[in-house]
């Protein structure tokens, strides 16, 4: 199976995912990088993995079709059948997505359907929320919305200030997607509607 990830900033969790790929833990091939941001780490991460690299920038096309139909050429180009979105930070619209149903996973650093947004670790934080968490999700058109693929919570405690909070997330988040990614690519996640069901898997 060939993996894109979209990402525009950091990309640690895109280094996440390289990790598991290059060790095996996910069985599937990682093709390419979509990147709408020539200053994003990600970049450099690819690059010194080997992954190869579409930087394809908003501001170069007129319209969000266009912008999206560029990538959708190079998605077909390199044969891609999962998205795996990694802080993109655009909003796919409606056709992209239904064109890709069920093939676009996302993380989000809250326990969804909490926090929903750009700054979820903030909000959170800020809320005096006492647990919080990451959520690994399908893409639907609706933003941070789609049905729940596996969620890990994070307590709040008193000690942590807003820096320390979104360390521990990372610190789950750069487990639970590759975990996530794993299961989809083994093709263990099934759907009935909002609720998808985890298949059992024998232990060798
Ligand atoms: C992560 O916190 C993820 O949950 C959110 O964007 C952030 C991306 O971080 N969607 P990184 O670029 O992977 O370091």
């Amino acid at each position: 199976m060939n993996i894109a990830v979209f990402a525009s900033g950091r990309g640690s969790n895109f280094a996440a995912v390289i990790r598991a790929v290059k060790k095996g833990k996910i069985k599937a091939n990682l093709a390419l990088l979509v990147c709408d941001n020539p200053k994003a780490g990600a970049i450099n991460r690819a690059k010194r993995a080997g992954v190869k690299v579409a930087l394809i920038k908003r501001g170069d096309f007129s319209s969000k079709e266009e912008f999206e139909g560029r990538i959708t050429q190079c998605l077909k180009e390199n044969g891609i059948e999962l998205i795996v979105l990694a802080g993109f930070m655009r909003i796919l619209s409606p056709r992209f997505v239904s064109e890709y149903k069920n093939k676009i996973l996302n993380i989000h650093p809250a326990l969804l359907p909490s926090f929903k947004g750009a700054h979820a670790i903030k909000d959170a934080f800020d809320y005096g929320a006492k647990i919080t968490g990451v959520t690994v999700h399908f893409v639907d058109e609706e933003m941070d919305h789609g049905p729940i693929i596996l969620q890990k919570e994070v307590e709040i405690k008193e000690s942590d200030t807003e820096e320390s909070l979104e360390k521990k997330i990372h610190k789950i988040e750069h487990r639970l997607y590759p975990e996530a990614i794993r299961l989809y690519v083994a093709g263990k996640i099934r759907s009935e509607g909002r609720k998808l069901k985890i298949l059992s898997e024998e232990i060798p």
